[in-house]
């Protein structure tokens, strides 16, 4: 493969909100969600939407690559908080960005959406279909939370992350994978729009995220590993090999559980979710714009990308920055 990453951009919510504030809301402490998670704030919308924040990160992403929208050929959002049915997230975001030549639609895998995209974006460039694709993983999750569940509502943050890829001569992206496992679909849920017409009024659903953490945690942790066991055979390379592994930040001690697996030091797991929380599709992006913009990232070092969740999804990269 040789598609390679040119630019990164992320946005955030204004309001931050601490897990002090949570405390106000639900019996929970800050040291309850500390100790269990690595979460001590998170970005909230107090009007920020998946397209504003998507097209915010897009911006900032074309401007590290000193790229303009209007060369843009496909424009991907991983998205599983879209705030329209129709038109899809990305047209919005394509009309913001006035990226008038993209091919513009929306993905959902959640937590692993940017992986999918990424994939995806790689499948059309690596057939000459397109030159370049700017992908974005964009969540607006606040809206799917029951803030009286203590369980969940402690967990998530709202935001996006995007970057730009396009074909290259070498290095880049040497492998990817990506896999589902449907069986698993009840762990972690949130129900949509009801079945509602003339013939047929199905009793009222639970729009808001339910989860099995239990189920969650021993998922990710068993299949993470191995994933990216798998795409580093691919690209015959060692766990040890890898400068950084840029994981989905859902938390600490999951990221702590892969780290021991691969037997790999955990200050090579960069970690954000202190900060903001888990984002979903947006926490893989939004943690490589961090690195990058604080020059953690160097010509030639080995990255992982890593990202699972609901579905359950999964999926693992290993690229040359
Ligand atoms: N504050 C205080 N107590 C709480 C809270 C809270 N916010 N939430 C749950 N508890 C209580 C429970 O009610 C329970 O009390 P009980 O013993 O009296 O019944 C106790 O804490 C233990 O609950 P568990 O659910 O068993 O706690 P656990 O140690 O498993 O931690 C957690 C829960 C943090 C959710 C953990 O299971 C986990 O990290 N799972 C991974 C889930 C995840 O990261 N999901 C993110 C979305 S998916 C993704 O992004 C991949």
């Amino acid at each position: 493969m040789a598609i390679r990453i040119i630019g990164t951009g992320s946005a955030l919510p204004e309001k931050t909100m601490t897990n002090e504030d949570l405390t106000r809301l639900v019996d929970t402490s800050d040291e309850w969600i500390r100790e269990r998670t690595g979460i001590g704030t998170r970005h909230i919308s107090t009007g920020e939407t998946v397209v504003s924040l998507a097209a915010q990160a897009c911006q900032h992403a074309l401007e590290s690559a000193g790229r303009d929208a209007s060369e843009v050929e496909l424009l991907l959002i991983a998205t599983c908080t879209p705030e329209r049915g129709i038109p899809c997230a990305a047209c919005q975001v394509q009309n913001e960005l006035g990226a008038a030549q993209a091919a513009a639609f929306d993905l959902n895998a959640a937590c692993a959406g940017f992986l999918f995209a990424l994939n995806t974006a790689c499948a059309y460039i690596e057939a000459g279909i397109y030159q370049n694709a700017l992908i974005a993983g964009s969540e607006v999750l606040s809206k799917i939370i029951d803030w009286t569940d203590r369980s969940t509502c402690v967990l998530f943050g709202d935001g996006a992350g995007a970057v730009l890829v396009e074909r290259c001569e070498q290095g880049g992206i040497l492998a990817i994978a990506q896999h589902s496992d449907g069986n698993k679909g009840a762990v972690l849920q949130c129900d949509g729009r009801e079945l509602h017409n003339p013939f047929v009024d199905v009793p009222a659903t639970v729009p808001y995220v339910r989860m099995d953490g239990r189920e969650v945690f021993a998922f990710a942790v068993r299949q993470v590993p191995s994933c990216i066991q798998e795409v580093l055979g691919k690209a015959g390379l060692t766990a040890g090999e890898v400068d950084l592994y840029v994981l989905h930040q859902a938390n600490k001690r999951i990221i702590e559980g892969i780290s021991k697996r691969l037997a790999v030091d955990l200050d090579r797991f960069p970690m954000n979710l202190d900060r903001v929380g888990n984002m979903s599709s947006a926490a893989i992006p939004v943690l490589l714009d961090e690195l990058n913009r604080e020059g953690r990232l160097r010509e030639g070092m080995t990255l992982v990308l890593s990202g699972f969740g609901a579905g359950l999804t999964y999926g693992a990269c290993v690229l040359k920055w």
